[in-house]
C-alpha cells in the first residue's frame, strides 16, 4: 500500500530509483516518474492502465531546462509561458530527441508544463530530470485532487504519494498548441479562456473529439464516475427521485433529497466550484444513489472546462 507523506528526499529517492509516485499540482495529482528513463515511463503507462496512444506531459521548474526537452519555442508560446508559469498551463512544442518516444506516443510535439505548487517545484529544482506524469487516476476515471484519492485507487501499485495538500485549481492544465505560430486551444482546463485571449487576442479552440484525437484528453468518455451522470440544460431540474443525488452550483434542487445534492459555490464563484468539481463527483460517485444529476455552470471563468469535463462524464439522456 502507498505511503502518503510529505518527505521531499523519500520521493526523490523513490524517483531516481525509477520508480513512479503520486505528486501534488495546483491543478490535480499526477503519477510521476523519470521522463527520459523509458522504463519509468512505461511503468506509468501500466500503473494507469493508459493506452500507450495517450501521451504525457513532462514537468519541470524552469523555463531554462527547456531546452532539453524542446527543439524551438514560438513566440506566442514564450509570451504566454512568461505570463502563466508557474500556473495551469501545458504547451505543445516540438520534441527534442532526448525525449523518449514512449513520452509522446511518438508524436512530434511535446507537452510540457511548470506547475505551480511548493512542494513539487522544490522535488522538481532537486532532481536532475523532469517529470512526465498524467493525472494519477486509472485511465478514463476522474482526477485526483488529494492525496488520498490517489492512495484509494492506485496505492496497490505504487509505493509513496507526496501530500501537497487538496489541488488548489482543481482541474487540469489547460493545453495550447500551435500552428503556424498562432495558439489552438487543445483542452480547456485551469487557466481561463479568458485570460489567455486577454494576452494574445482570439484563439482558436479545438477541444471536439475525433476518431483520431491529438489530444486523448478530448475523448468524448473521459472523466467518468462509475455511476451514469446525466448533464442537465441550463434551468432544467431533474424529476423527484429517490435514489438520485445532484451536483449543484449554487443551491440543491427540490425534490432530491438535500444529503445526495452538493453544492459547489454557495457564492457562485467559478473557482470555488473548479476546485470542489471532482473531489465531489468522486463523493456522489460513493453515496447510496444509482443516478448523478448534474448541473451545467455559467461559461464564464473555469466555468468552460467545468461543463467541458461534465459532458465528457455524462451519459446520453
Ligand atoms: O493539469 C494537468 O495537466 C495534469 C497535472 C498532473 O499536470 N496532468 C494531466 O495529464 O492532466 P493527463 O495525462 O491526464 O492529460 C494530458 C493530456 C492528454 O489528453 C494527452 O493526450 C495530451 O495531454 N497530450 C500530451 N502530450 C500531447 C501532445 N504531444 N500532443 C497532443 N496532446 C498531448
Ligand atoms: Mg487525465
Amino acid at each position: 500500500m502507498a505511503q502518503i507523506g510529505t518527505d521531499l528526499q523519500v520521493a526523490k529517492k523513490l524517483l531516481e530509483a525509477g520508480n513512479v509516485i503520486g505528486i501534488p499540482t495546483e491543478t490535480v495529482y499526477g503519477l510521476a516518474g523519470n521522463a527520459l528513463n523509458p522504463d519509468a515511463v512505461l511503468k506509468i503507462f501500466q500503473v494507469k492502465n493508459r493506452p500507450s496512444f495517450d501521451p504525457l506531459i513532462v514537468h519541470t521548474d524552469s523555463i531554462h531546462k527547456l531546452d532539453q526537452l524542446v527543439t524551438a519555442f514560438p513566440e506566442a508560446a514564450l509570451r504566454l509561458a512568461n505570463a502563466f508559469w508557474p500556473g495551469p498551463l501545458t504547451l505543445l512544442l516540438p520534441k527534442h530527441d532526448l525525449v523518449p518516444d514512449l513520452v509522446t506516443a511518438g508524436l512530434p510535439t511535446v507537452a510540457v508544463r511548470i506547475p505551480n505548487h511548493s512542494l513539487t517545484s522544490n522535488l522538481l529544482r532537486s532532481l536532475d530530470f523532469p517529470l512526465a506524469a498524467p493525472s494519477a487516476n486509472p485511465f478514463g476515471y476522474i482526477s485526483p485532487t488529494t492525496a488520498q484519492h490517489v492512495a484509494d485507487q492506485l496505492g496497490a501499485q505504487i509505493p509513496y504519494v507526496l501530500d501537497g495538500g487538496p489541488s488548489n485549481v482543481g482541474i487540469e492544465s489547460t493545453i495550447v498548441g500551435f500552428e503556424n505560430n498562432k495558439a489552438v486551444v487543445f483542452r480547456l482546463g485551469g487557466l481561463a479562456l479568458e485570460q489567455i485571449e486577454q494576452l494574445i487576442g482570439p484563439v482558436a479552440v479545438r477541444t471536439h473529439s475525433t476518431s483520431n484525437p491529438k489530444a486523448p484528453g478530448m475523448l468524448s468518455s473521459h472523466y467518468a464516475p462509475r455511476k451514469p451522470l446525466i448533464l442537465l440544460s441550463a434551468g432544467e431540474s431533474p424529476d423527484p427521485d429517490e435514489r438520485a443525488g445532484a451536483l449543484v452550483f449554487r443551491e440543491p434542487f427540490g425534490g432530491l433529497q438535500n444529503d445526495y445534492q452538493l453544492v459547489l459555490s454557495p457564492t457562485g464563484d467559478p473557482n470555488e466550484a473548479a476546485k470542489n468539481l471532482f473531489a465531489y463527483l468522486r463523493a456522489l460517485d460513493n453515496l447510496p444513489i444509482d443516478i448523478i444529476y448534474a448541473e451545467p455552470l455559467p461559461n464564464v471563468g473555469l466555468g468552460w472546462a467545468m461543463n467541458d469535463r461534465l459532458r465528457r462524464a455524462s451519459v446520453e439522456k
